[in-house]
């Protein structure tokens, strides 16, 4: 897959989850494969112009961490050029603008969804950096702000105009927050709507089956994936894998129904516990290593329980891991609940059946009420809860 001048290995991509798409997760997610291209969290333009620590940290990279989108959030156009010019000198592979964002900071200063709503505005101010760079810059947008104002497929059109490398769309309305199905036909129409360039489409993607439908019923050229891959960081590795047979089967007979592809014989297993748990392990090494033993440990008081979600019963894990500060006081919660958890265990050592967490579903993917939908897949918590 290509994005401008840029050759990926693969046409998945990690979602920007401020907070959590840190130096030491896109490690991780690296590290397991499949990935593409990963992008930060976003990081205020102005900010990192004045070389605010903040915004230092929320770029830093390391070689093992490529190729690598900065996404900026700004609404002065001069701003945003500076910034990608910048980042463009430090070797960062490509800049993404924050079009998506529903958060009344962002978008009282005319960032984030704010700009689906001025498009010649945002079309100039995507011009001038796009004139200014030689990287690729791209736009993630939602499909505007709300179900009267879709403006997603004219703004897409507008960018790709100015020359704006690719699209990526969460196929929800600023409007909709988290809540509701994510709508393919809206992602599709973004698809239709530009001439070239590729669009990424977004959302509740948490399965490589939900991946392969967003990719048929949409047509897009790329799929990205965010709280699914907090749940599941194989997801990406899995997804090419599931992609790739899907692919070969279809080939080899035609006069097979189209969903053959889809038969959970092509599907790797998902990770057995213990390779959870080396990933998780690696997880914290990787968090210690990049933000110091105290604050990383903090932090990843909310990162263990993404990685419990797949565990089985986990009460004694997310009570207690949500308390440590050290290295050594998270190795202890994690041995006293490996022996907790052999009560849940049979003859071979695996979870019981009716202790097994359920499959995941996407919400495009169930008939379900959109509120137990939301409940498959939460909206972390956090500063960004309205995300
Ligand atoms: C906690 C959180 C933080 C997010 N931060 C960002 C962000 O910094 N920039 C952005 O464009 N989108 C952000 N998003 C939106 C995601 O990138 C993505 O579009 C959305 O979560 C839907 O994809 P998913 O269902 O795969 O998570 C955030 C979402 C969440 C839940």
């Amino acid at each position: 897959m290509r994005i401008g001048s840029l050759t990926l290995a693969s046409n998945l991509f990690l979602s920007p989850l401020a907070g959590y798409t840190n130096l030491p997760f896109r490690l991780v997610v690296r590290e397991i494969g499949g990935l593409g291209l990963a992008t930060t969290d976003l990081v205020n333009a102005r900010s990192l112009l004045e070389k605010r620590d903040k915004a230092l940290k929320l770029i830093e990279t390391c070689p093992a961490d490529r190729p690598l989108a900065v996404q900026l959030f700004g609404s002065v156009a001069e701003e945003m050029r500076d910034a990608a010019i910048y980042l463009e000198s430090v070797g960062i592979a490509s800049v993404d603008i924050n079009m998506g964002c529903p958060v009344r900071k962002v978008c009282k200063v005319g960032g984030g969804s704010a700009m689906m709503t001025e498009l010649d505005k945002t079309a100039n101010l995507v011009k001038g950096m796009v004139d200014a760079v030689k990287i690729p810059v791209t736009a993630k947008m939602r499909l505007g702000w709300d179900d009267r104002n879709i403006t997603a497929p004219d703004l897409a059109r507008a960018l790709e105009d100015v020359g704006v490398a690719a699209i990526f769309v969460h196929g929800r309305t600023r409007e909709q927050g988290f809540g509701g199905t994510v709508n393919l036909a809206g992602i599709r129409s973004v698809v239709q709507a530009v001439k070239s360039i590729p669009v990424i489409g977004n959302g509740d993607v948490t399965t490589p089956q939900a991946a392969k439908k967003m990719f048929e019923d949409t047509g897009c050229a790329g799929v990205s994936i965010g709280r699914g891959a907090f749940y599941d960081p194989w997801i990406f590795k899995r997804t090419v894998h599931f992609l790739g047979k899907g692919r070969s089967e279809k080939c080899e007979g035609r006069d097979r129904p189209s969903h053959f592809s889809l038969l959970t014989s092509e599907l790797l297993p998902e990770p057995p516990f213990a390779e959870r748990i080396r990933v998780l392990c690696r997880h914290l090494d990787l968090m210690v290593e990049v933000f110091g033993e105290d604050l990383g440990c903090r932090m990843f008081r909310k990162v263990a329980p993404w990685y419990s979600k797949r565990f089985g019963p986990v009460n004694e894990f997310n009570k207690r891991v949500v308390h440590v500060s050290t290295k050594a006081q998270f190795h202890e919660v994690l041995q006293n609940y490996l022996r907790w958890r052999e009560q849940f265990l049979d003859e071979n050592g695996e979870l019981k059946a009716k202790f097994q967490p359920p499959p995941l579903v996407a919400s495009f993917m169930q008939d379900e009420p959109a509120a137990a939908q939301r409940q498959q897949i939460p909206v972390p918590k956090g500063p960004v809860e309205v995300w």
